[in-house]
């Protein structure tokens, strides 16, 4: 199926958040088919849900009671969107609020739990209605992995320990006889437990030396069960801290099978002005484009630093929050972290992804902070009404490479620059999957202008190509309550083959997904 770009929606306008019309560039793409990896690990597009604003409340959880459609609780119209991302796995209940959750507040008659309060999240109340019970759930209910924080900052081995059987056991032990008394006979399977969140931070401002031997003491009564198998993360570094890998590396890395970092895409790269999330110019953009481009960098570094204590890279690296931050939305309580979502947020999914594969070595688990109402979300609710952002797009579009085998390319496109700074302005990554379908996904960054790809497509015949592209008339397009269809993925049709090469248009601010047989 070949055909002629369509340039639906992308009249170039000026104006706020307008693009400005400027010519195509053109760029060279080598796919080398030809040379298949190793396997992308399907986790790396992984989520997270925390206890924070409306991520779990609201945005998840509405309790059986509510008019707003919903089975055992759990909002139907969010199951069935994140049904559709085939989300592999699903970290809970944090970030900073899992040093300070205590699991047993939330098991047993709703009615009688405790009230909390969130200290990390604005001090709210913490009604305790969502627990472990009703994670369980919902993770059977989209088919996602469990993936739990577990607390170290205010917890205790022991409780961690207790958790781990009152999920995993299937013995005549107390423990497990409470999980069936509270309605659940038979034992989840619990395949990832973290040993903390932000121990440099939030969960208990440790030293690194500390932190090695308070993660080998937990880690020793971090047990298997009935048969389940648990990979033992350790709470990594952020950023380019590479001190606090070295250290946890050196001092901890046998008694781990992954080790965290942390990376949020912050524009100006000033936590106390982060910037607006809708209201930004190209300058903005731009900066946003090189702090999102920055990860690439420290995974490197801090995978480097990996192979000096792991050169077998038995540890993975688990990325297990990143995304974009801004400022919270005006009107909203500071304590939520409730933003909008635009092409630029879709831009940035698509660059880290592709980062992420480029990895795909060492990095075992990606969770995108966060799944519903908070930071970087796939989902916005409002009462009964839900938005799917063009962060939800990248995902739905790029699961067609989750465990599939990395196909290896050489891409060369000019410098997206702006004022001083520059970045490459497109970004690509390709895998085969088990049926033999070869996927290309390419990221334009520059918002002005268009992209002419001639790509050469080795060890594939190229004979069936379809491919689907998520775009938007300005650098600020969002998906709204009044108007939730704005940015939605459309079908390409911006190729053609020419001498024996695939010749691409694709779109100014684009993200593309080509398959190709
Ligand atoms: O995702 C929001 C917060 O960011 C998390 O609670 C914390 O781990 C990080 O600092």
């Amino acid at each position: 199926m070949f055909g002629l770009v369509i340039f639906l929606n992308i009249a170039p306008t000026l104006g706020g958040g307008r693009a400005r019309k400027a010519s195509p560039y053109t760029a060279e793409l080598v796919v080398r088919a030809d040379q298949p990896k190793g396997k992308i690990n399907r986790n790396i597009y992984g989520q997270f849900a925390e206890h924070l604003g409306r991520g779990i409340y609201d945005g998840i959880w509405v309790g059986e009671n509510s008019p707003i459609p919903n089975t055992r609780g759990i909002r139907n119209d969010v199951i069935a969107a994140l049904k559709k991302l085939n989300v592999p796995v699903l970290r809970w209940p944090g970030g900073c609020f899992a040093d300070e959750y205590h699991w047993r507040d939330g098991i047993g008659p709703r009615d009688k739990r405790p009230q909390g309060i969130n200290a990390s999240w604005g001090g709210v109340a913490e009604t305790n209605a969502f627990g472990t019970h009703e994670f369980m759930d919902l993770c059977e209910m989209i088919g996602a992995d469990a993936y739990l924080s577990g607390n170290v900052g205010t917890g205790s081995p022991q409780e961690m320990m207790d958790w781990i059987a009152y999920i995993t056991s299937d013995s005549n032990s107390e423990l497990a006889n409470l999980r069936r008394k509270n309605g659940r006979e038979k034992p989840w399977k619990l395949p990832y437990f973290a040993i903390g969140n932000e121990t440099w931070g939030c969960g208990g401002n440790m030293r690194p030396e500390y932190y090695a031997d308070e993660f080998r003491r937990d880690a020793t009564f971090i047990k298997d069960y009935s048969g389940n198998h648990i990979q033992k993360i350790a709470s990594g570094s952020h950023d380019n801290e590479y001190k606090w890998t070295d250290i946890l590396m050196a001092q901890a890395a046998g008694q781990m099978q992954g080790l965290s970092l942390h990376y949020y895409t912050v524009p100006t790269a000033n936590w106390d002005k982060k910037g607006s999330a809708t209201d930004f110019d190209e300058s903005q953009w731009h900066a946003t484009m090189i702090q999102a481009q920055r990860l690439d960098e420290f995974i490197q570094k801090h995978s480097a630093i990996m192979d000096n204590y792991d050169p077998g890279k038995r540890v993975g690296l688990i990325v297990d929050e990143w995304g974009t931050w801004y400022d919270t939305a005006p009107g909203r309580n500071m304590g939520t972290l409730y933003q909008q979502n635009t092409i630029r947020d879709a831009i940035v999914a698509g660059l880290n992804f592709n980062i992420f594969q480029q990895h795909a070595d060492r990095v075992q688990m990606a969770n995108i902070a966060q799944m519903v109402n908070v930071l970087q979300s796939m989902i916005l609710t409002d009462k009964d009404k839900i938005v799917l952002t063009p962060t939800y797009y990248v995902f739905e579009m790029y699961k067609v490479h989750q465990g599939a085998t990395v196909i290896p390319i050489e891409l060369a496109a000019p410098e997206y620059k702006f004022g001083a700074a520059s970045i490459p302005s497109l970004s690509a990554t390709a895998s085969r999957d088990s049926s033999g379908k070869l996927h290309v996904s390419i990221v334009n960054l520059d918002p002005n202008r268009e992209a002419e790809v001639s790509t050469k497509l080795a060890g594939v015949a190229g004979k069936n190509i379809s491919g689907r592209v998520l775009t938007a008339p300005a650098m600020n397009s969002m998906n709204t309550f009044e108007s939730p269809q704005q940015i939605a993925p459309v079908a390409f049709t911006g190729f053609k083959m020419k001498g024996g090469n695939l010749m691409l248009s694709l779109p100014s601010k684009s993200v593309v997904v080509l398959e190709i047989e």
